[in-house]
């Protein structure tokens, strides 16, 4: 046997094969039964694709680069369950495209600031965010407040989504303008947009403005975030309004 091996061992094509081969074996082992699953992902209970009004308000998130200094990823570790609440899970951003986990942490962790404060609290800090914290180094954004939302698109964006697997449904798409509309309406029946999209926040979150803006779609979004599995764990001292 040994004499044998150094016959592999003395001839380099001989080796550089049965090495590939007994590579191969490894990765088929490991990648085949991946594809007789369904999705790697465990489904939750709670969680849905994004309104229109969200997922454009994300689109802005994306825009202005806020993922330079937030990540969305609260990691199982007690520092960081204790301030953020419970650990984000992979199924919450199962939706994401791209993906908003971060890698660097200027500002906190906004996983699950849905809820934490108030619309009114939104507007004035990213407005002028050292108006509510004087300490703070984030940028403002007052300009979202003027911009009226662009959103003769929307029904394209969900589209798109779609193509990558978030499941939007034909109504949905169909719907998506008369759904944006209503998420930004208090005085709009949203038992329709309910249905579809189950706890979506409704309201005119800048009251500022008549008109739909980028900081309505914007804070819609950060009210909806980590929001839809129903972890109840946020410590109470981090409720600051
Ligand atoms: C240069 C880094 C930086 C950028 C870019 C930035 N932020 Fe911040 N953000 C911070 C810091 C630092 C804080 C903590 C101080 C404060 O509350 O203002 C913060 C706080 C926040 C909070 C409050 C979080 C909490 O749990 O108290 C929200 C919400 C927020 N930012 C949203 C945004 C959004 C939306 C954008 C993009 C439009 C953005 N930030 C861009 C640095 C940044």
């Amino acid at each position: 046997m040994i004499f044998r091996h150094a016959t592999i061992e003395k001839n380099v094509i001989l080796m550089l094969v049965l090495t590939l081969i007994t590579v191969s074996i490894g990765g088929i082992v490991q990648i085949i039964p991946l594809f007789t699953i369904e999705s790697t992902i465990e489904r939750v209970e709670g969680m849905r694709p994004y309104t229109p009004l969200e997922q454009m308000g994300r689109n802005i998130y994306t825009r202005e680069g806020c993922y330079l200094c937030h990540s969305q990823q609260i990691r199982p570790f007690k520092d960081e369950v204790e301030r953020y609440g419970h650990y984000s899970l992979a199924a919450e951003s199962m939706y994401d495209h791209p993906f908003q986990w971060g890698s660097k942490r200027t500002g906190p962790d906004l996983a699950r600031v849905g809820g934490r404060y108030s619309n009114d609290w939104h507007v004035a800090h990213l407005v002028s965010p050292r108006a509510v914290v004087p300490e703070s180094v984030m940028p403002a954004y007052p300009f979202l407040a003027e911009r009226p939302l662009k959103y003769d698109d929307v029904a394209d964006h969900l589209k798109a989504l779609r193509m990558t697997g978030v499941p939007y449904s034909n109504e949905m798409i169909a719907k998506a303008r008369a759904d944006l509309e209503a998420q930004v309406n208090p005085d709009a029946d949203p038992t329709d947009l309910l249905k579809r999209y189950p706890k979506a926040v409704v309201g005119k979150f800048n009251g500022e403005s008549p008109q739909v803006t980028e900081l309505d779609a914007l804070i819609a979004y950060l009210q909806m975030l980590g929001t839809l599995v129903p972890i109840s764990n946020i410590p109470p001292e981090r409720l600051r309004q």
